[in-house]
């Protein structure tokens, strides 16, 4: 009805879509994560906080999601196990479930879901509870049948997200991940320069955040050049292998355009084949411990004549790509294991415009559904 539509219009605002409205809202989305949680240089996570001790003791960490929950848990796997010291391992729920996985008593399974009402996730759950696992919600809806049948866990508080494709969630998940990895390192003295570099991070990343989104008309000119390729790769490692994963996801469920995320370490291993002229590739290098691997990854894509879109660090052009053979995009730096929140936004950007100009639905993509609810 025109009052439903009108309604619609003014809880987008001034933004032609809810997607659009919720990459340009992360700086406020992620400042309400972190709300009253970083405290005199530590952080607490009420929780969560009863359940620290046992969390410590415990054998390994599985992380378990779907979609882009999943590839948010992808990005917290590097420093949990980081921080804590703990094997951390990953599971698609609906795979767990295929596979009857082993989940044990001594195990923390960690669940990763935005609606907190997706069915694979929520029968993985049972799974987990039936084993005897602890189970940890991570979620952003209150009151979810995720945030009642789990023992405990974080709501990571990014407000309601409307668009089909996740945007503000995933970088909402990974703040809140990256708490619980520093509420769980805590106590260990080895890693405390470290845990107070991440906090200091974690305070700057909203005003990082405002600074990658003024990169939206440089995404939307690299959006009308990609728009009649029938596919793109993107490649990452280390920090940045999720924001491969995620940043093909956008493309692909939203501009309905043939995308791949690859861990670029394994690009010799075959995707190197499909390396020619024309097949646009994005390769992620911006500067962590994997740098110099990533600059030789480009110069092996360079010799093969690759269609190549860098990601770098503010000031790294030149060292990326030394005779302007590829087109480059500059991001602003945070503490490595944050880079993942900060990277992922010019993709955001980038498949939300693609998926304009292609005249397709942003909001409501072919055939997904915002929540999906059965098996
Ligand atoms: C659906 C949505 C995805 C989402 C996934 C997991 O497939 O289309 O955008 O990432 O479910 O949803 P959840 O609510 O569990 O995070």
């Amino acid at each position: 009805s025109v009052l439903e539509m009108e309604v619609e219009q003014i809880k987008k605002g001034s933004y032609d879509h809810f997607m659009q409205k919720e990459i340009h809202e992360q700086p406020h989305s992620l400042t309400t994560t972190m709300r009253g949680r970083l405290k005199d240089g530590g952080v607490l996570l009420g929780g969560l906080k009863e359940h620290l001790k046992t969390i410590r003791r415990c054998r390994r960490v599985v992380f378990i999601g779907c979609g882009t929950s999943y590839n948010a848990a992808l990005a917290a796997r590097p420093f949990v196990e980081e921080l804590t010291g703990i094997p951390v391992t990953m599971e698609v729920a609906s795979d767990l479930l295929d596979r009857q996985g082993p989940i044990y008593r001594e195990d923390t399974a960690v669940f990763v879901s935005q609606s907190g009402e997706t069915a694979d996730t929520l029968l993985a759950l049972d799974y987990a509870l039936e084993n005897g696992a602890l189970c940890v919600g991570i979620t952003n809806t209150v009151g979810s049948t995720l945030s009642r049948k789990t023992h405990c866990g974080v709501h990571i508080n990014a407000g309601c997200e409307i668009g089909v494709a996740s945007t503000k969630a995933y970088t909402s998940q990974i703040v809140a991940m990256a708490m619980m990895a520093l509420a769980i390192g805590s106590d260990q003295i080895s890693t405390q320069a470290r845990r107070n570099a991440i906090i200091s991070g974690l305070t700057s990343l909203p005003s990082c955040v405002s600074g990658v989104l003024k990169l939206d008309a440089e995404m939307k000119e690299l959006a009308s050049s990609l728009i009649d390729s029938e596919s793109l790769l993107v490649f990452g490692r280390g920090y940045n292998y999720a924001t491969a994963l995620e940043g093909a996801l956008k493309v692909k469920e939203v501009a309905l355009m043939h995308s791949e995320g690859m861990l670029a370490g394994e690009m010799k291993h075959g995707p190197l084949a499909l390396v020619d002229e024309n097949l646009p590739i994005i390769v992620i290098a911006t500067r962590d411990a994997c740098f110099s691997k990533q600059q030789s990854v480009i110069q092996q894509l360079l010799s093969r004549k690759g269609r190549l879109v860098v990601m770098c660090s503010k000031g790294d052009a030149s060292a990326v790509c030394p005779n302007g053979s590829c087109r480059v995009i500059e991001v602003p730096g945070v503490a490595d294991c944050l880079q993942p929140v900060i990277n992922i936004i010019p993709l955001q950007l980038l498949a939300y415009h693609l998926t304009v100009l292609r005249g397709f639905d942003v909001d409501q993509p072919r055939n997904l559904a915002k929540s999906v609810t059965t098996q």
